[in-house]
């Protein structure tokens, strides 16, 4: 389930910053996500260096039952989802979200070698890939911190307004 759980809120933010909202965050958002690529990979890695070392405990019934722990996982992030946003707002729509973590979790299960839960799932939303795939050359020390500066300048604004 790495790479899976908050990636409804991920996507939110980083669809705001694509607004040019919240470019601060975004910006941390997206290193951060850089960071969890590396995890995903290296605990995939792990875990099928381990069934290929435990071939008989990769069952029919072990399979199927890591694909109802997702199940129950994507439920739960589709919770998490509608409580963060309840209603279409800012740009935002709910059911882009929902349908991006039925699209990533059958990526995570399949790179293990299990069968998709919603198969043909397409991905709502294409550009978060490229945001999330973050150039690892570009040097966090030198990114400018003005921009963020400008977008929190001491100014009380409401959240109609966001
Ligand atoms: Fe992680």
């Amino acid at each position: 389930m790495e790479g899976t759980q908050f990636y409804g809120l991920f996507g939110m933010i980083l669809s705001l910053y694509r607004q040019n909202k919240f470019p601060g965050i975004g910006q941390m958002f997206r290193y951060t996500l850089r960071d969890e690529s590396n995890h995903i990979e290296l605990l995939r890695n792990l875990f099928m260096d381990l069934m290929e070392e435990n071939r008989e405990i990769w069952t029919p019934e072990f399979k199927e039952e890591l694909r109802q722990t997702m199940a129950e996982a994507i439920a739960l992030e589709k919770d998490f989802i509608r409580d963060c946003l309840p209603v279409n707002a800012v740009g935002l729509a709910i059911d882009e979200f929902l349908t991006y973590i039925d699209f990533i979790a059958d990526r995570r299960l399949e790179g293990c070698g299990l069968a998709p839960l919603n198969p043909g799932a397409k991905n709502p939303l294409p550009w978060l890939a490229e945001m999330m795939d973050i150039k690892k050359e570009q040097n966090f020390f030198e990114g400018r911190v003005t921009e963020y500066q400008k977008a929190s300048a001491l100014q009380v604004a409401s959240d109609d307004e966001l």
